[in-house]
């Protein structure tokens, strides 16, 4: 299975082609209209040149070592009231929080370990800097660059996280959904374009990248599942009468993880240290 991210993205234009197609309905639809009417073209697609280049990916870096713990973190207020007003758990706060703990536990690489060598590698969990995603991404930047490359929580990066934060642990369940499909269907996108701008700018062989590789490269790339999954909760989250607030909440979403990317093209100073 070739990657329909891919594939879009070979042609320069990004639609959500598979996922959106195999009959999920049809808000997962026009989310796939939203987002090639609004943002068909990426900022990474056009924004990397050799001046900003490094600052974008310390920036990048940044995002993803900060992210799974902020997924992690984002149920500890919505845990907190359900203690202190004596009240019960959701099946919708269930249902977002074990996707949401997936995604953590698959940044980290336990997925991954589980998956290929069965329950007995557990304990190999405990090598963080070779099988989290964001150790994948460092051992890129150090091949790019030839020594290791820090992270950047620039402000643009720490505002982006924040409200990241806020909105996969709101009390609304459509809006904690919204923000999770948008993370991971921008995600794809992010992810597909940084990758050839990387490859393009700095002339290096695409494959050679394994954490580009890992998430939308092959025939089986994983970033697909996520967007999948994430979707997979709109059956459950929204209800049909719902449906307008959801997309609003979506593109909203959506469009904070744009204007993030937008932002760190920006940054034409190619700072370090
Ligand atoms: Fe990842």
């Amino acid at each position: 299975m070739i990657s329909s991210v891919a594939r879009a993205a070979d042609r320069g234009v990004y639609y959500l082609a598979s996922p959106l197609k195999r009959g999920f309905g049809s808000i997962k639809q026009e989310l796939e209209e939203t987002v090639s009417k609004k943002y068909s073209i990426h900022p990474f697609k056009n924004g990397l040149d050799t001046g900003n280049v490094l600052a974008v990916t310390r920036k990048y870096l940044a995002m993803s070592e900060a992210f799974p713990y902020i997924q992690a973190g984002a149920y500890h207020g919505l845990i907190m009231r359900v203690i202190h007003q004596n009240s019960s758990i959701s099946r919708k706060m269930e249902q977002t929080f074990v996707v949401g703990s997936f995604l953590s536990w698959d940044e980290t690489g336990g997925n991954y370990l589980i998956r290929e060598e069965g329950i007995s590698a557990l304990p190999k969990i405990l090598d963080t800097k070779r099988h989290f995603h964001a150790s994948y991404l460092k051992a890129d930047l150090k091949y790019i660059w030839g020594e290791d490359i820090k992270p950047d929580y620039c402000p643009d990066t720490r505002e982006c996280l924040v409200t990241l934060s806020r909105k996969l642990g709101s009390s609304n369940h459509l809006e904690r959904c919204a923000m999770m499909v948008a993370f991971e269907m921008h995600a794809g996108q992010m992810i597909e374009a940084l990758w050839k701008s990387l490859s393009r700018t700095l002339w290096l062989e695409p494959d050679r990248l394994q954490y580009f590789k890992m998430h939308v490269g092959g025939d089986d790339p994983g970033e697909e599942y996520h967007i999948q999954l994430t979707q997979k909760l709109i059956n459950s989250i929204v209800p049909g009468s719902k449906r307008k607030e959801f997309v609003f909440l979506f593109e909203e979403g959506y469009k904070l993880n744009i204007d993030w990317c937008n932002a760190l093209c920006k940054d034409k100073i190619n700072r370090y240290k």
